[in-house]
């Protein structure tokens, strides 16, 4: 049994439309109209699947293939919709859609699972546009209350709440305690070693921890004529040493990441010496104790350049996520499902976090991972090989049918 490339091709083609960008990207931001478009495309090619579609109160989207026992627990595969603003066309849509192509292939097979089979998509893996990322998730795992969720505001103070009643997404089912026996989602890689080591999918082990942070430094509006630099508070300047000994740590720490996302000044005009600085800090890294030593030398750095020169500076976490390692019978199944399909593959930690980071809280899990180019994502050139989205899927096809059967 073989699932069909093309079809899930086409599919990832068609999709990618919908917030489609002149660089050959996508921009389908959370809870805008262009994820809603996308989540309606999704929507009806599952019901044409005859899947049964539920949405939960922080508009995750489960579709459901029934099994020859429906007391079982189901079995689930997806990931998400929703892209960075300049995101590419197999992040995250990739696992939704595979997930897919493998109910339409048993379909079209006859084959009845004794296990329900269930896809879902998360909502606001990205995190882009409401801090933190992969909070669809993250509700049902009971890792945030639903209340905070809804309370997180995009930079123009639009609530995650009223962005999702908006797009007519705010299920009435509560979010969470669903059982299911397995769960794995697909993916591309998003960084090189796949494509470098010439490896056609990767068996996922775990996912690194991530800490987010906004890095915020108050100074004082002033001219940029007239005043002297001797009589200026200015975050900028201030920020400068600060940024440099951030760096350094990913030189003392090996294997640590820094991802400086954006500055923002207010009141952002050019001449005007800025009164505040907002920095974003994403620091990374797979070893729990090692990321807690780097959140507290980052914290001292920034207690010891803190009011100088006028200027105070404060590091507010807004997000932790801990490094995870999956579930081993999952990781098994995967193993086997490689096995079976035949193709090159290598065990493999995650860079990026993924919704299967909380699910793995919940539910057994593990993640499968094909290469794309150049290890690009987040960035609108993101392309795979249509041989490597064939083979990924099919080791998720294998694999569900491992847990389903
Ligand atoms: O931040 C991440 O790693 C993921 O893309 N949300
Ligand atoms: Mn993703
Ligand atoms: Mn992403």
């Amino acid at each position: 049994m073989r699932i069909n490339a093309e079809r899930l091709w086409e599919k990832l083609m068609q999709i990618a439309q919908i917030g489609g960008t002149p660089k050959g990207g996508v921009c389908r931001v959370t809870l805008t109209e262009e994820d809603r478009l996308g989540r309606d495309l999704f929507i009806k090619w599952c019901k044409e699947a005859h899947l049964s579609i539920e949405i939960d109160q922080m508009g995750n989207i489960f579709a459901k293939r029934a099994g020859k026992n429906p007391d079982l627990p189901a079995v689930l595969a997806g990931s998400h919709l929703d892209s960075q603003p300049t995101g590419g066309k197999f992040d995250g849509v990739y696992g939704v859609l595979a997930a897919l192509e493998v109910i339409e292939t048993l379909n079209e097979n006859h084959i009845q699972t004794q296990h329900p089979i269930e896809i879902v998509s998360w909502t606001n893996e990205e995190g882009a546009r409401f801090a933190p990322a992969m909070i669809g998730s993250g509700v049902f795992a009971n890792q945030f209350s639903l209340e905070y969720a809804y309370a997180r505001t995009d930079r123009t103070g639009e609530t995650l709440g009223n962005a999702l009643e908006k797009i007519g997404y705010k299920g009435t089912i509560p979010c969470g305690n669903r059982s299911y026996k397995a769960a794995f989602e697909l993916h591309i890689e998003q960084g090189p070693i796949l494509e470098a080591e010439n490896k056609s999918v990767g068996i996922v082990t775990g996912v690194q921890g991530i800490r987010w942070y906004d890095l915020v430094l108050n100074g004082k509006e002033t001219h940029a004529g007239p005043t002297p630099m001797s009589y200026r508070k200015d975050p900028v300047k201030a920020v400068l040493p600060i940024l440099t000994r951030f760096y350094e740590l990913t030189e003392i720490f090996a294997d640590s990441k820094l991802t400086i996302g954006f500055l923002d000044a207010k009141p952002a005009i050019r001449n005007t010496v800025p009164s505040q600085l907002t920095v974003s800090v994403d620091f990374r890294h797979p070893d729990e104790q090692i990321l807690t030593a780097i959140h507290q030398q980052a914290t001292q750095i920034v207690e010891s350049f803190s009011d100088k020169n006028g200027v105070t500076a404060q590091l507010l976490p807004i997000w932790y996520s801990p490094p995870v390692i999956f579930d081993e019978k999952c990781v098994q199944a995967v193993s086997e499902a490689v096995q079976k399909t035949g193709v090159s593959a290598r065990k493999i930690g995650s860079g990026a976090g993924h919704d299967s980071v909380y699910l793995s809280k919940v539910v057994p899990t593990s993640m499968i991972f094909i290469p794309c180019k150049d290890g690009l994502s987040h960035n609108e050139a993101e392309s795979a090989e249509k041989i490597d989205v064939a083979n990924g899927t099919q080791v998720l096809l294998e694999a569900i049918l491992k847990m389903a059967l």
